[in-house]
């Protein structure tokens, strides 16, 4: 059986490696474009050769089932997501997926009969790297997100999420899924993305909570000028504001034990012979707890606000959107980390789908793979074969319990 696993896990695996892989090794799986769409195709197809159902929703998110004669009542989904930040890596998102398909070949093997219907999801824009907001179609399938506010999403070439998602050809109204009503259960398979199962020593591990993380617009303003021509004394720089904010962030967050970053930034005019009248910036800020990422952020704003006052520039602060904390089921988990033979528990600072189903009160768990760089979002993200494949069986294990 070990075998078999190997086999169907390791074939799917290769089948899906080149696919948006750009030449300097990073991933450019944009959510309703090409790449994306070859996986979502792929996974369709590897679907569909199992005899599973495919049902789609007007999110842009999928689900095959697995409907065995007799299986009835809530169903245990599993799945992930087949998008990937700019230049990310090849686990985050498709390994929950793939591992997803291949433990429904181990069950298969065993001859287990579930009793309980068995779906594997694939959400949709995850990682918000296309529309700005993480998890868009499980926000949106779960109602969290208004349909409304959704539709008035753009990328960054201007492109409306609606006309993006039809030119995809997903079609149906943006909403609350029919089809999360019937999860009782969902489980997320997940590469790590730090390195302390490396620490344990162990192959598998149990989520018990995200940190709480929000994205945070930081607009700059000042005035243009000449760099040359205008003397130091006389400019209002916001580049200097922006500069003590940035400065600012990742001192704080590193004396606390938080987490800050500015991954994106764009002056206006973006001259180097000309001060700018503008710097857009954004922050990602993550914590171990609400109060603490509140906290965080407002010492952040206050170090930009004392530069801004210094040089005559102005700051405005836009949450673009704020996650809260969320905290596993915890019996669940205990559970999940028994049939795994003592399995840790472990929180995660990154965020995912299985965050917002369990923000709407579906019982949800994750499983962390061992990422021996520890590296996620970037092209040195990890996983040894012999890893993915003890997540699959560790998946397995827990479909058999949960769908007994
Ligand atoms: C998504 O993976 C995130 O945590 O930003
Ligand atoms: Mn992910
Ligand atoms: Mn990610
Ligand atoms: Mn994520």
């Amino acid at each position: 059986m070990a075998e078999l696993v190997s086999m169907d896990f390791e074939a799917m695996w290769r089948a899906l490696l080149p696919v948006g892989r750009a030449s300097t090794g990073g991933y450019r799986r944009s959510p309703f474009a090409s790449a994306e769409r070859e996986c979502l195709d792929w996974f369709l197809e590897a679907a569909v050769a199992r005899d599973l159902r495919i049902e789609s929703d007007g999110n842009g998110n999928v689900v095959a089932w697995w409907e065995p004669v007799g299986a009835a009542g809530p169903a245990v989904v599993t799945g992930s997501h087949l998008d990937s930040v700019t230049e990310g890596g090849a686990y985050d998102g498709p390994l929950g997926v793939v591992s997803a398909l291949a433990a429904i070949d181990v069950l298969r093997e065993r001859d287990v009969r579930p009793g309980r219907p068995i779906g594997v999801s694939v959400f949709a824009e995850e990682e918000g790297s296309r529309f700005g907001l993480a998890c868009l179609g499980s926000r949106l399938a779960t109602g969290v997100l208004a349909p409304e506010k959704a539709a008035a999403l753009t990328d960054r070439q201007g492109v409306r999420l609606d006309e993006a998602m039809a030119a995809a050809g997903v079609t149906g109204a943006l909403g609350r899924s029919a089809w999360l009503d019937r999860v009782g259960t969902f489980v997320e398979l997940h590469v790590e993305q730090g390195r302390d199962l490396v620490h344990r020593d162990r192959s598998v591990a149990v989520a018990s909570e995200i940190w709480p993380h929000g994205r945070y617009r930081f607009d700059f303003t000042g005035e243009a000028n000449h760099a040359g021509a205008t003397r130091m004394e006389d400019r209002h720089d916001p580049m200097l504001a922006y500069a003590a904010t940035a400065l600012a962030a990742g001192e704080q967050a590193r004396a606390s034990g938080q987490r800050a970053t500015f991954g994106r930034i764009e002056a206006v005019p973006n001259g180097t012979n000309a001060v700018p009248s503008r710097v857009t910036a954004w922050l990602d800020a993550r914590a171990e707890s609400d109060d603490v990422l509140a906290d965080l952020v407002s010492d952040i704003e206050d170090a930009g606000r004392t530069r801004s006052q210094l040089d005559g520039t102005a700051l405005t602060l836009t949450p673009e959107s704020v996650s809260p904390s969320v905290a596993f089921d915890a019996s669940l988990a205990r559970r999940l980390a028994r049939a795994l033979g003592d399995a840790p528990i472990i929180p995660t600072q990154a965020g995912h789908d299985a965050g917002i189903l369990s923000g709407a009160g579906i019982p949800t768990a994750m499983l962390f793979v061992r990422n021996p760089t520890g590296v996620s979002h970037a092209p040195g993200e990890y996983a040894e074969m012999a890893d993915c494949l003890a997540g699959v069986t560790a998946l397995a294990d827990v479909l058999e319990e949960l769908a007994s």
